[in-house]
């Protein structure tokens, strides 16, 4: 990705209820996209929409389609329900969220979100790992609590892959708060600059600089480009507002506007 390039994911949770719906969405944001010139598009619907999806943006170079989850193991008899990253992979899919705290709500843990990463880059896919804290302490300690989060997730991933990794901050306290919006971009930017100093730590200062650091959290169009500009974020993460397609056609309009 060019270094001025944002990138907008758009997160469909366990939406829209019907495929008649997610085909009009779909198709409402395929418009939008061809329209732009810049930014990078990622869409990542329920895992039945991924095959058919990925066909409607074959060829397309800055539209692509991502999975919210994949489980580690490649393939078995004792995982019923589970999806692997081959398997995600090979419908067509270039990227996977993983870690999003809606999972870690349901048992996901540090450990478990490694094994994911790691059978991801085996996969081939770009994987989009979630940090984030529930709150903001007055002592501070979330700051150390993203590192370890950060520290966690990479154990034992080659700085090699670092370049097709992309880490989406997302404060747990910031998602789906829409009556409070999204976090303050400067309160982003000097996180944004606290992760990079952390895959510094572990890596080294010119990963870290080229690393895509991308934030979500009830980012709608009122406040995209403060949070893009002011935050410094590569790009964004986008849940509700991704599921409406004049207001994800006007996040669309910002991204591209930076060159
Ligand atoms: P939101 O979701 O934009 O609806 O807050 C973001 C996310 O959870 O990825």
């Amino acid at each position: 990705m060019k270094k001025n390039t944002k990138i907008l994911v758009a997160n469909w949770k366990m939406n829209p209820e019907t495929p008649e719906l997610a085909y009009d969405i779909f198709g409402a944001i395929k418009r939008k996209v061809l329209n732009s010139k810049r930014a990078e598009i990622v869409i990542c619907p329920p895992y039945l929409y991924l095959e058919n999806f990925a066909e409607k943006t074959f060829g397309l170079r800055r539209f692509s389609i991502g999975a919210q989850d994949v489980f580690w193991e490649t393939s078995g008899h004792a995982f019923t329900g589970q999806i692997s990253a081959p398997m995600v992979r090979a419908s067509g899919a270039k990227y996977v969220i993983l870690g999003h705290s809606e999972r870690r709500q349901y048992g996901e843990t540090d450990s478990m979100i490694n094994k994911k990463i790691k059978s991801a880059f085996k996969a081939g896919l770009i994987p989009i790992l979630c940090v984030g804290e529930q709150e903001r302490d007055p002592q501070i300690n979330y700051l150390e609590f993203l590192k370890n989060q950060i520290k966690s997730a990479l154990s034992g991933v080659k700085r090699s892959m670092l370049a097709n990794l992309i880490v989406a901050y997302e404060p747990i306290w910031a998602i789906s708060t829409f009556h409070k919006g999204a976090m303050r971009p400067e309160e982003l930017h000097e996180t944004i600059i606290f992760i990079r100093k952390a895959v510094a730590d572990l890596y080294n200062r010119e990963i870290a600089m080229a690393l895509c650091v991308i934030y979500g959290g009830s980012v709608d169009e009122a406040d995209a480009e403060a949070l893009l500009k002011g935050g410094e974020a590569n790009g964004l993460l986008v849940g509700r507002s991704s599921l409406n397609p004049a207001t994800f056609g006007a996040l669309i309009k910002i991204a591209d506007s930076f060159k």
